[in-house]
């Protein structure tokens, strides 16, 4: 439970606030590439942190964009990966952009997203460090098989169906934290699904290891809605077409859009496409097609600002309530002291994977997954 403070401190992001202030630390994605085609292209309008921008490419094809209301400021921007990143801080002290693996990889080794999610941004972070909502929420699909379409709940390891209660662990980093969820798997295994938290509100989502590694990231255009990045990629090679089929079959945690506004085609104005008669046969927990559409649903319905003071947290919220911490701190610590959060100046840190593995019961989870958390591009 937060305090009414608390909450306020958290989600509100606009110019001027302590938490517009913190996000203003960091580099944050804002549009995909394509959205700014090439140099001299149309300019475009962007909502960020509460503030109206417009984009744009110059004759050389470099990305800015310009507040000219209030400031009559030019904030730099810069394509990475796909993506179209803005810093809106002080220009005195521009960082690095985090060195984060997709950003590095050919473009046929990546998949990028964009969704627009009628809520604030705080609330999808914190589904997305939530590892024990999946035994529940994402536990059954029932898509129908489509030319080798795998439809990903079905396919969850029977650890996470047959143990619904994880034990958390979290591990302070240098770009954020490691949050291990720990389930039974054989008598002398657990199954740990060890998520990666970004500051200031990135996530990797757990994979098998070797399988292609998701990435999202939760940017405040207010404080009553956000753009969901979410990047699915392979370190080695491109993806392969069943790989491509399979995000595009919408089932998993890629949504579909409409093309040029961004919004879920699935969403609260047309009850997710929810399906009753599907739910009632007890085949899909949801009766909602796909794992984004689940989430959506779920964080959206929270209303636009969650109350917080109202919620009743458990054991299986830690990992919750230890990522609000580090933004409490980080908020408070600029707020009252002018300190810039450490990890807005840890570039290289941000090389990191998530992973999902099965370890011998004996082994510390964060040695034995080390090394697949290690990036090498
Ligand atoms: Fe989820």
């Amino acid at each position: 439970m937060l305090s009414r403070e608390e909450n306020a401190l958290l989600t509100r992001v606009g110019p001027g606030t302590a938490m517009g202030n913190l996000l203003r630390c960091f580099w944050q994605p804002f549009a995909l590439a394509s959205e700014l085609p090439g140099a001299d292209c149309d300019p475009l309008r962007v909502r960020l942190l509460g503030e109206d921008l417009v984009g744009f490419r110059d004759t050389s094809g470099a990305v800015g964009l310009i507040e000219s209301k209030v400031k009559a400021v030019t904030y730099p921007g810069q394509e990475r990966g796909g993506v179209l990143w803005a810093y809106l801080g002080s220009a005195k002290d521009i960082p690095r952009m985090p060195e984060l693996e997709w950003t590095h990889v050919a473009a046929s080794q990546r998949y990028v997203s964009k969704r627009i999610q009628v809520c604030n941004y705080l609330q999808n972070v914190e589904g997305e460090v939530d590892s024990s909502h999946v035994s529940f929420l994402h536990s059954k699909g029932a898509a129908p098989d489509a030319a080798g379409i795998q439809d990903l709940r079905s396919t969850l390891p029977d650890y996470m169906a047959r143990d619904r209660a994880p034990r958390f662990f979290v591990l302070p980093t240098e770009y954020g934290m490691l949050i291990g969820a720990r389930r039974n798997a054989e008598d002398d295994s657990y199954y740990w699904r060890v998520t990666q938290f970004l500051m200031p509100t990135y996530t990797m989502i757990p994979v098998p290891v070797g399988a292609p590694v998701s990435f999202t990231a939760a940017t405040p255009i207010d404080d009553e809605s956000m753009m969901g990045f979410t990047v699915t990629w392979h370190p080695d090679r491109p993806l392969r077409e069943d790989e491509i089929a399979q995000i595009e079959s919408w089932l998993g945690v890629h949504t579909e859009v409409d093309p040029v506004s961004f919004n879920p085609l699935r969403n609260k104005s047309n009850d997710y496409l929810i399906d009753r008669a599907l739910q009632r046969s007890g085949r899909s927990y949801t009766g909602i097609r796909g794992i984004r559409e689940e989430d959506l649903a779920v964080q959206e319905s929270m209303g636009l600002i969650f109350d917080r003071t109202i919620e009743h947290l458990g054991s299986s919220d830690l990992a919750v309530i230890a990522m609000r911490r580090r933004l409490l701190e980080a908020v408070r610590a600029l707020a009252e002291r002018g300190e810039t959060p450490y990890e807005s100046r840890m570039a290289d840190a941000y090389r990191v994977r998530s992973a999902a593995l099965v370890l011998p019961r004996e082994v510390a989870w964060n040695e034995g997954a080390a090394e697949a958390l290690v990036a090498t591009m």
